[in-house]
């Protein structure tokens, strides 16, 4: 398990710890927090894959949507906010 450098990153309205090496899925997972990003319908998603193949991780990231948390470095001081489909333009579902 990597031991690095602590600092916070802000999801919605939270902070949350995150270590240098880690991904933005792996920080919200170590976290508890396991919904990412809600479908058109308001379906629940998070990391399947965890490879970057799924793109079921996607969320915004410093105000830029689809970013796939899993391929995504955590930094500090990112702001990161769940994405809602139905209020996108996504072509996902
Ligand atoms: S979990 Fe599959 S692309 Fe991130």
């Amino acid at each position: 398990m990597d031991s690095g450098e602590k600092f916070e990153i802000k999801i919605d309205d939270i902070r949350i710890a995150a270590r240098k090496g880690q991904t933005i899925a792996e920080s919200l997972l170590a976290s508890g927090l396991r919904v990412f990003r809600r479908t058109k319908q308001n379906a629940p998603r998070g990391v399947y894959c965890g490879i970057g193949i799924c793109f079921e991780c996607r969320m915004i990231v410093n105000g830029i949507p689809n970013v796939r948390t899993c391929m995504t470095p955590a930094e500090p001081g990112c702001e990161i906010s769940t994405q809602y489909d139905a209020a996108m333009d996504c072509t996902n579902e």
